[in-house]
């Protein structure tokens, strides 16, 4: 029988990527990254798309990759961050497997992305108030997930054990939780 997928949802720099390939290699199941599946379709890199077709044509583009991931079976799916902004992303992405939101405290994310410049959404004068005011915007989508797991203090190895404790729904791990 086909394994039910994994899809990560959540903010920037909450860990989606990193969280993603580890679960994929624990569950010996293939790692897909909505990002880097656009980057490959479009042969230019996201801060590229943002700067030459702006983010209208990117959320085009991240819908038809979306729906292409989610016709995929035994995977995790890691999105990008903004995914929640499209109602018909989301109800894919539900649809398609177990929904794991990653969250962080908005201070958390701007030390995590600080210094990083492929992330066009925060190349901005004040990014903390922009990382404040996205986070409200979005909040609705990322509350939509089966689990969220706050990733502000704990370490990779961590969500990755709570994530599969629940996906897995082991009682053995549920109590170590
Ligand atoms: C975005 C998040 C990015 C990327 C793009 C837009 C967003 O992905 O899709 O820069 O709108 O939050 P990550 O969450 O993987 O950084």
């Amino acid at each position: 029988m086909a394994q039910r997928n994994i899809v990560l949802i959540g903010f920037m720099g909450t860990g989606k990527t990193e969280v993603g390939m580890r679960l994929a290699e624990r569950l010996k199941y293939r790692f897909v990254d909505t990002d880097r599946w656009i980057e490959e379709r479009m042969g230019r890199t996201i801060s590229e798309i943002f700067g030459t077709e702006g983010e209208a044509f990117f959320r085009e583009v991240e819908s038809g990759i979306v729906a292409e991931a989610a016709a995929l079976t035994g995977v995790v799916i890691s999105t990008g961050g903004g995914v929640v902004s499209r109602p018909e992303n989301l109800r894919r992405l539900k649809a398609a497997g177990f929904l794991v939101c990653l969250r962080a405290e908005p201070e958390t994310i701007l030390q995590r992305i600080s210094g990083e410049t492929h992330r066009p959404l925060l190349q901005v004068p004040d990014p903390l108030q922009e990382i404040k005011r996205l986070l409200i915007i979005r909040e609705e989508g990322y509350s939509s997930s089966d689990l969220t797991i706050d990733t502000t203090v704990l370490a990779v190895d961590r969500v990755v054990e709570k994530v599969l404790c629940h996906y897995l729904g082991s009682q053995s791990c549920q109590e170590a939780l």
